[in-house]
């Protein structure tokens, strides 16, 4: 399937195989297309918890509305944004900083990174929030798309308990969660989802005066 058909099939699918599930081959294939997503200096501020079990599933339905979709699918990913992978001393920062020194950076160009970083990111909880929930949305939406390429389905839901989730499955502080992806292959036996309407060039390109 070439990417605009990607693009174009891609639905947020309802009905999953229970009987099918990912195997652990794909699903590193799947982490490690997704690891390829742009992020604010490549910091990379994002990681996943992968739900495989169904007591564990069952467990986080109780806390999203009880969606069916996150006990059928076989494969449940918390998506986690990093809120303080921008900060001097945090390991995805000091990581970075390190292949970066590698791939030629001057080593005195610490100071700069730090407080460049520091001016974007942490002025606020707002701007900390949103750090991490824009870089983890992208990946997230890189995840959605590699699952389609791997003849997978997804579903993206933010209908769920934040601060319950975090609490029931131990999420460090740090961490927000923008939303969970139900992966797997769909029911067969169901009737796949309609394309929904999308904006249109117009509605899309806009100008302020
Ligand atoms: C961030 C986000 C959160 C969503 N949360 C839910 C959800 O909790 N439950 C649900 O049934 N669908 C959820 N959806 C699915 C959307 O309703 C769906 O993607 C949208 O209607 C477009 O349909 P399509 O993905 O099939 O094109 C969510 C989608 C996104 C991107």
């Amino acid at each position: 399937m070439d990417f605009s058909e990607i693009v174009k099939s891609r639905r947020a699918a309802s009905f999953f195989d229970p009987s099918k599930p990912v195997p652990q081959e794909t699903l590193k294939r799947l982490v490690e297309m997704a690891a390829q997503t742009p992020s604010s200096f490549n910091f990379q501020p994002w990681s996943l918890v992968a739900l495989e079990n169904s007591e564990d599933k069952a467990r986080l339905r109780k806390l999203a509305m009880d969606q069916p979709k996150i006990t059928d699918a076989p494969l449940v990913l918390l998506v986690l944004g990093d809120r303080d992978a921008w900060k001097k001393g945090s390991e995805p920062f000091e990581t970075n900083f390190d292949k970066m020194v590698e791939a030629g950076m001057p080593k005195e160009q610490y100071g700069w990174l730090a407080d460049t970083a520091a001016k974007l990111y942490g002025q606020s909880e707002e701007a900390q929030q949103a750090f991490a929930c824009k870089n983890a949305g992208f990946f997230a939406m890189s995840l959605m798309y590699a699952a389609k390429s791997l003849g997978l389905e997804s579903h993206p839901m933010d209908g769920f308990d934040h601060d319950a989730v975090k609490k029931e499955f131990h999420i460090p502080d740090n961490y927000w969660i923008p939303l969970l992806i139900a992966v797997g292959y769909f029911d067969r036996s169901k009737e796949y989802p309609k394309a929904k309407w999308r904006k249109s060039f117009e509605d899309l390109v806009v100008a302020f005066s």
